[in-house]
């Protein structure tokens, strides 16, 4: 977060990529990445921050704008982006090069109890990622004490149904039409076979 001289403003920044561009080629090429995260998340923060500009959001802390406009309708174009905000600096966190394979012992004991098998919970996770009709997101998360995997549409984020988000996959189209074009199955099978990343996902665990 960075603070401009304008009194009582925190200007939103595109946060830095935990990884190079080309870092998650051949399943999320570099052309995507430079689309989805130079252009898609920068736009949702540029626009957040001329929505916000001198309303009673401007120099909230990201996650408060979000609670606050959620669910009103006169404020959806500032909640949709500022949740997209949130929901893509978490996505970029949820993929690491080196990811897929095991999850940290903890985790996997957590999933094994909750789902049956890691396989079985990265069934959950396709098969919500690839059911979410139209825009949205899949996401592993913590209710209390168990996980479950939910799906959001459009900019929806699990914060505001008061869960606690592990870890997600984006299914909006850009995230993967250049790759894959209308093969989202394909796409979210890669990014969970390959890169999804269960040490943040741990991490995350309450
Ligand atoms: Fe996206």
């Amino acid at each position: 977060m960075s603070m401009d001289t304008t009194k009582n403003s925190i200007v939103h920044v595109l946060p830095t990529l935990p990884f190079a561009e080309n870092a998650l080629e051949p399943v999320i090429s570099a052309r995507t990445l430079a689309f989805h995260y130079g252009k898609h998340h920068k736009g949702y923060v540029e626009t957040l921050n001329k929505l916000i500009a001198e309303t009673v959001y401007a120099g909230q802390p990201l996650e408060t704008v979000i609670a606050e406009t959620s669910g009103r309708f006169d404020k959806a174009a500032i909640f949709n982006n500022a949740s997209q905000v949130w929901n893509h600096t978490f996505f970029w966190n949820s993929l690491n090069p080196k990811g897929g394979g095991e999850p940290p012992a903890p985790l996997k004991k957590k999933i094994e109890a909750d789902f049956g098998s890691l396989d079985a919970c990265k069934k959950e996770l396709a098969t919500a990622a690839t059911t979410q009709f139209g825009s949205g997101w899949a996401w592993l998360v913590q209710e209390n004490s168990a996980l479950k995997v939910i799906k959001t549409c459009n900019a929806n984020s699990p914060l505001k149904k008061g869960l606690k988000p592990l870890l997600t996959i984006d299914v909006w189209e850009h995230a993967y039409y250049l790759d894959y074009q209308n093969r989202r199955m394909d796409y979210v099978t890669a990014v969970l076979d390959t890169l999804i990343n269960w040490d943040f996902a741990a991490e995350n665990l309450g």
